[in-house]
C-alpha cells in the first residue's frame, strides 16, 4: 500500500509517500526564514505560505518516491492541532486530492504522529511504551499501551516546553525559532554558574508548569542588568542553566511515570527531541534503569509529512478511513 501525507499544522509544509510503513520521500519547507523577521510564526502569513507551496512540496514528493498518482492508494493529513488556517490549507488539498483520484482518505492528529515516530526508525520498537511528546505547543506524556489506545498522563498546565524554549530565547535576544538557538547558545555558557528553581505543583501530578522559569529568566535578566553588561554573566550562562531547568523537569517525570508503571520502552518525540542535552539525559536514564530509549533522528521529531502518512497507513489499512465532510481542528486533543 502506497499512501501521501501531508503536513500544514504549523510553519512546515510537507508531503512524504510512504509504501508498507517505509518512507520513500519525505519533502519539507520550512518557513522559517520567513517568520523569523517576525519573530514568531504569523498564522496569516503560515497560511498563505502553506497555499502557494503545497503543489510543489506534493509533487516533489513524488517525483523523488517515483510514484505517479495512479499509484497512490491513499492521502493521510493532519486535521489538527495545529493554526487553523494552515490546518484548512492541507485538509482541503488532501480531500481534492483524494476525490478527483478516487482513493482513500484519513485525517490524522498530530499528536498521535509525533508519538508513534519510532517506529519509523527503529526495527525493535513497540508497544506498549512510555511516549513524551515535546513540541512548541505540546508537552504530553502517554502511557502507548497498543496502537490506538493511549492514556495521557502528563501535560502542561502553561506553556510547552518547545515555547519555553522559544520565549526564554527572546527574552535573551536571540532569533526565533528559539530551541536550537538557545541550546547553541548554552555551549558557550559555563554550566552550574545560574540555578534556576523548578516547578513544584502541590498535587504531585505528573503536570508540567514553566511559566514560573520564564519569570524566573525574566526578573534574572532585569536584576543582573550591570554585570551582563559588563560580561560577568553571558546570555550563554543564563541559557545553560534555562535549558538545564527545562530538561530537569522532563527527565524527572519521565522517571517518575518509568517507576510508577514499570514500561521499559520510552519514546522522545516532537521538536524538542532535537535537543541534545534532552537525548543525553534520557538516553543515561534508560542505561541506568537498564530500559531502552527511543529518540529519532530531528527530522523526524520536528514537523514532517513521513509521520502523517505512517499514522495514515496504520489506519487505512485496517479499513479505516474519514468522511470528506470532516474539518480542521485546531484543538484536537490526543
Ligand atoms: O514539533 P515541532 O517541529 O512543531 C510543533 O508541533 O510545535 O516543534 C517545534 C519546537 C519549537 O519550540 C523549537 O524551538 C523546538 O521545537 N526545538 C528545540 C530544538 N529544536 C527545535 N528545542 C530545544 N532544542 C532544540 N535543539
Ligand atoms: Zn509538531
Amino acid at each position: 500500500m502506497i499512501v501521501m501525507g501531508i503536513e500544514t499544522s504549523c510553519d512546515e509544509t510537507s508531503a512524504a509517500i510512504l509504501k508498507n510503513g517505509k518512507i520513500l520521500s519525505n519533502s519539507i519547507f520550512s518557513q522559517i526564514a520567513i517568520h523569523k523577521i517576525y519573530g514568531g510564526v504569523v498564522p496569516e502569513i503560515a497560511a498563505r505560505e502553506h497555499m502557494s507551496k503545497i503543489p510543489f512540496v506534493v509533487a516533489e514528493s513524488m517525483k523523488n518516491a517515483g510514484v505517479s498518482f495512479e499509484d497512490i492508494d491513499g492521502f493521510a493529513v493532519t486535521y489538527g492541532p495545529g493554526l487553523a488556517g494552515s490546518l484548512i490549507v492541507g485538509v482541503s488539498y488532501a480531500k481534492a486530492l483524494a476525490l478527483s483520484n478516487n482513493k482513500k482518505f484519513i485525517g490524522i492528529n498530530h499528536l498521535e504522529a509525533h508519538l508513534l515516530t519510532p517506529f519509523l526508525e527503529y526495527q525493535d520498537f513497540d508497544f506498549p511504551f512510555i511516549g513524551i511528546v515535546v513540541s512548541g505547543g505540546h508537552t504530553n506524556i502517554y502511557l502507548a499501551k497498543s496502537f490506538g489506545n493511549y492514556k495521557l498522563v502528563g501535560s502542561t498546565r502553561d506553556d510547552a516546553a518547545g515555547e519555553a524554549f522559544d520565549k526564554i530565547a527572546k527574552m535573551l535576544g536571540l532569533p526565533y525559532p528559539g530551541g536550537p538557538e538557545l541550546s547553541k547558545a548554552a555551549k558557550q555558557g559555563v554550566e552550574g554558574k545560574i540555578v534556576f528553581p523548578q516547578a513544584v505543583l502541590k498535587d504531585h501530578s505528573m503536570d508540567f508548569s514553566f511559566s514560573g522559569l520564564k519569570t524566573a529568566v525574566l526578573q534574572f535578566v532585569q536584576k543582573n542588568k550591570d554585570k551582563i553588561d559588563a560580561g560577568e554573566i553571558t546570555v550563554g550562562d543564563i541559557a545553560a542553566a534555562a535549558q538545564k531547568a527545562i530538561v530537569r523537569a522532563l527527565v524527572n517525570k519521565l522517571k517518575k511515570v518509568q517507576a510508577a508503571n514499570k514500561i521499559t520502552r520510552i519514546a522522545v518525540t516532537g521538536g524538542v527531541a532535537a535537543n541534545t542535552m534532552l537525548k543525553n539525559e534520557i538516553v543515561k536514564m534508560a542505561e541506568e534503569r537498564n530500559i531502552k530509549a527511543f529518540v529519532p533522528s530531528p527530522i523526524l521529531c520536528t514537523d514532517n509529512a513521513g509521520m502523517i502518512a505512517y499514522v495514515g497507513w496504520r489506519y487505512l489499512k485496517e479499513g479505516k478511513g474519514s468522511a470528506y465532510d470532516i474539518e480542521a481542528e485546531p484543538a484536537l486533543k490526543l
